[in-house]
This record gives structure tokens, C-alpha cells and sequence, in this order.
């Protein structure tokens, strides 16, 4: 990458050494803390260098809300990171969560999001099938009566199971080898994605990828996921029916037909397998974390959850599970559920954006090609906006009169 001489226009950040840039600064074990740190002294915008990338880290409800809502288009594109191409992701094959324009994103985008809003996958919406998973984790919990366990594994294979639904059509039984399999690789993945964050940004370059280091067991721990859902891909294709779409796969595959003879559409295998990565891994841990957040808060606030509990009843009894239409009759449940999430705060970046030309914030310009990474928890936790920011407060989503307030600094999600 050409590096062009700093403008009294970027914005502020420490000085970069020479090749490792300002890596050092970050917390490998918690990057978070540095950036906040790095917050605290520069302001909510302010510039990085990570190896050779130049990355400029937004945060604060005002800045972040300014910046995207006025400038989307600027921020829809995602940089090429290196270490993606070690894990078989490359022209018109670069998944969901970090695909490039150019690579597909937006026809690979419309395709989930039209799949999770219109498919009624066999004969199950899938809020049917959540509703049902939840029967089933709450038979788990029955069957322990009432002894100390640890929930998280339970979650995991809870939220595992529907986002299973989603992709393979079918929920599997806890103690289900596969699926076991399935979840200890997805888990081990993460890890290790987390475990060495800050220099993943830039492994992969030519030179970083010359040294043995975390990124060979990253790529081993892929093709392991990989291995296992090949076999399922290659289930479905001698099971489908074309007029009867099951799950993502089937429609997926119905997609690959469509594309035969374009040899610049992202619906071919590699991507498939890529997709079912993403979809699972980016589901799995954000939603499992945020319903064991959920239950220790319910702990920790016997009072919230007895007004929660007190509310269900009133409203829908013990005989039939709520449904997303219920929400309405229900403000303080829907109050607790969104401060668990925005007090959970269990995703602390979105993911990488990319600008394609020398982009205006307020009074900075932040170069063309630099790396956009927006921090989420300076948002959920902004002291300027939320009355208790550092508290479990459900009053944050209620109006005087008790009515449930949507608060447009709610972006565990980002924006988009
Ligand atoms: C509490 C749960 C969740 C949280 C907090 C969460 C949060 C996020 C955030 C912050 C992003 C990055 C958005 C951006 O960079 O613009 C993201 C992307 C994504 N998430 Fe989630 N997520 C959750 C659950 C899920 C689930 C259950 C699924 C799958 C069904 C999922 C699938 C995805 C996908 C595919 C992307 C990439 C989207 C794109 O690049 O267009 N997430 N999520």
C-alpha cells in the first residue's frame, strides 16, 4: 500500500513505529479497554496505524449517528483483509459479514435478509421454531431440578440449534454427535479469532503470513467447519426437491442453478459454505452471550423480574409461549429486553468498513482507503445520552406514563 504524508486534516492518535504501527498500544486480551483509553485522550475520532493500514476508530452516539447517517453510501464497503484469503475466500466468494461490494455482498445481503424475512422453512416460520427451541431449553433447565448448573453450553446449543434450522433445516438433539462437533469447532474458531484480534487486521500480509503464528491454526480449525458442512451441502443436493426449498441450503443451491453460465455471481459452493460459516458463527456467541446476560441480570434484579414475570402473566398466562405480535401488551418485558442488550453490549465493534475516497468528518478528512471501524459499546454506554449508563436501568426504554420508548442510541446492531 502507497503511504501518503500525514494532513493536518486527519484526524488525532498516537505515533505509529515503523512496520507494526501502533499495535502495540492495543490490549491483545482486551482491545476494547485500549480503545477507550485512546478515546479519553484523542476525542471520538481518531486515527491508527496497524501494520501498513491506516484505520480511524468513530465512537459516541453524536459522532457515529452524524457520520453514517449523512454519509452512508461512504460506508457500506469493507476493506480486503488479508487473512481472508487464507481461509478460502476470494474473488465472488468472500461470504457475508466481511464480503467487499465487488464481491458480492449485496446480492449475498438481499439473499439472507429476503431468506429471514419470507421463508417458511418446510413447514415452520421461524418464529415457530425459536418458540419451540425455547420449549426445549426450558424442559433442559426443568430436568435439572433445581441443582446448580452452568447455563452457557445449554444456550449455546439453544441458539445454535434454531440458527441449525435456519441453514440445515432441521433442529438436532442436544447430545447429537454432529451437532456437538459442529458447536466445539464453531466455539474453538472463535476463540482464537478473539484471542489474537488486533493482528488478524493485518496477518495475512505478505510478510506477517512468511512466520508461523495463530493465523495456520485459524485456517485448520476453518477447514474442519468446512469438512463438516461439505457433508451437509452434499446431503441436501441428493435429498432436495427445487420446488420446495428447506432451509438455506436448498435455497442457496436453487440460487447457484439460477447463476449457471455467470461466472461473476457469488452463488457457487466455496461461498455457500463460506455463508453457513458466517451466518453461524456470527449468531451463535452474540446471541447466546446476550441470553446469559439476560438471566444474570434477572439474578442480580429479583424486582425486575418479578415485575417481568408478573407481566407475562397478566397478559398471556402460562399456557401458550409470547409471540412477536404480544409485544405491544408487554412494555416493561420489551424495556428489560432492550436494556439487557444495550447493558450486555456483547459486540464492541461493528464490523471493518472501508472508504473509497478522502472522506469529510466534521473538521477531519479522513484518506481515501483508511480502515472505518465504528465502536458500538461507546454508544450503548455514551454518557451524554443514557441517565444510567454503567447501570442496569430498564427505565431507559420507558416513557413517565410506562409505555415502551424506542432510544435511537439502541445500535447493539450498528446501523445498517
Ligand atoms: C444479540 C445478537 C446479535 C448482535 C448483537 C449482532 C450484532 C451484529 C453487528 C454489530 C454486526 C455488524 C454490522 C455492521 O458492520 O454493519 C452484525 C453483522 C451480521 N450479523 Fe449479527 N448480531 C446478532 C445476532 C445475529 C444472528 C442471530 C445472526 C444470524 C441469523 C446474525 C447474522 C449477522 C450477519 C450475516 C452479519 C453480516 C451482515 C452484513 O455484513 O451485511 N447476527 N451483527
Amino acid at each position: 500500500m502507497k503511504r501518503r504524508k500525514r494532513s493536518s486534516r486527519w484526524p488525532p492518535g498516537p505515533t505509529p513505529l515503523p512496520l507494526l504501527g501502533n499495535l502495540l498500544l492495543l490490549d491483545i486480551k482486551n482491545p476494547h479497554k485500549s480503545v477507550q483509553d485512546l478515546e479519553k485522550k484523542f476525542g471520538p475520532v481518531f486515527f491508527l496505524q496497524i501494520g501498513w493500514r491506516n484505520m480511524v476508530i468513530l465512537s459516541g452516539f453524536k459522532m457515529i449517528k452524524e457520520t453514517l447517517g449523512q454519509k452512508p453510501e461512504e460506508f457500506i464497503d469493507r476493506p480486503s483483509i488479508p487473512l481472508m484469503k487464507l481461509l478460502k475466500r476470494g474473488k465472488n466468494c468472500e461470504g457475508i459479514g466481511f464480503a467487499q461490494c465487488s464481491n458480492g455482498w449485496k446480492e449475498q445481503r438481499r439473499f439472507f435478509v429476503s431468506l429471514l424475512k419470507n421463508f417458511t422453512m418446510g413447514k415452520k416460520t421461524l418464529e415457530e421454531r425459536v418458540s419451540g427451541e425455547a420449549g426445549y431449553l426450558c424442559s433442559e433447565f426443568k430436568s435439572k431440578e433445581g441443582s446448580p448448573f452452568d447455563p452457557q453450553n445449554l444456550l449455546c446449543r439453544a441458539v445454535g440449534n434454531i440458527l441449525c434450522s435456519l441453514a440445515f433445516g432441521d433442529r438436532f438433539e442436544y447430545s447429537d454427535n454432529t451437532f456437538l462437533k459442529l458447536m466445539h469447532v464453531i466455539e474453538e474458531f472463535l476463540k482464537e479469532v478473539t484471542r489474537n484480534l488486533p493482528q488478524f487486521i493485518d496477518t495475512g500480509s505478505w510478510w506477517l503470513s512468511l512466520f508461523s503464528g495463530p493465523h495456520h491454526k485459524l485456517q485448520k480449525q476453518y477447514g474442519n467447519i468446512s469438512i463438516i458442512l461439505k457433508e451437509m451441502v452434499n446431503e441436501h443436493k441428493k435429498t432436495r426437491d427445487p420446488t420446495f426449498p428447506r432451509d438455506l441450503i436448498d435455497a442457496f443451491l436453487d440460487e447457484m442453478d439460477k447463476a449457471k453460465g455467470k461466472p461473476d455471481s457469488s452463488f457457487n459452493e466455496q461461498n455457500l459454505i463460506n455463508i453457513l460459516i458466517d451466518v453461524t458463527v456470527a449468531g451463535t456467541e452474540t446471541s447466546s452471550s446476550t441470553l446469559l446476560w439476560g438471566l444474570l441480570s434477572m439474578v442480580n434484579h429479583p424486582e425486575v423480574q418479578k415485575r417481568v414475570q408478573e407481566e407475562i402473566d397478566e397478559q398471556i398466562g402460562r399456557v401458550r409461549s409470547p409471540m412477536i405480535e404480544d409485544q405491544l401488551k408487554l412494555p416493561y418485558t420489551c424495556a428489560v429486553i432492550h436494556e439487557i442488550q444495550r447493558y450486555a453490549d456483547v459486540l464492541p465493534f461493528a464490523n471493518p468498513y472501508m472508504v473509497h475516497r478522502d472522506t469529510e468528518i466534521g473538521k477531519f478528512v479522513i484518506p481515501k482507503e483508511t480502515v472505518v471501524l465504528l465502536h458500538l459499546s461507546s454508544v450503548l454506554k455514551d454518557e451524554t445520552v443514557w441517565e444510567k449508563p454503567h447501570e442496569f436501568y430498564p427505565e431507559h426504554f420507558l416513557d413517565a406514563d410506562g409505555h415502551f420508548v424506542k432510544r435511537e442510541a439502541f445500535l447493539p446492531f450498528s446501523l445498517g
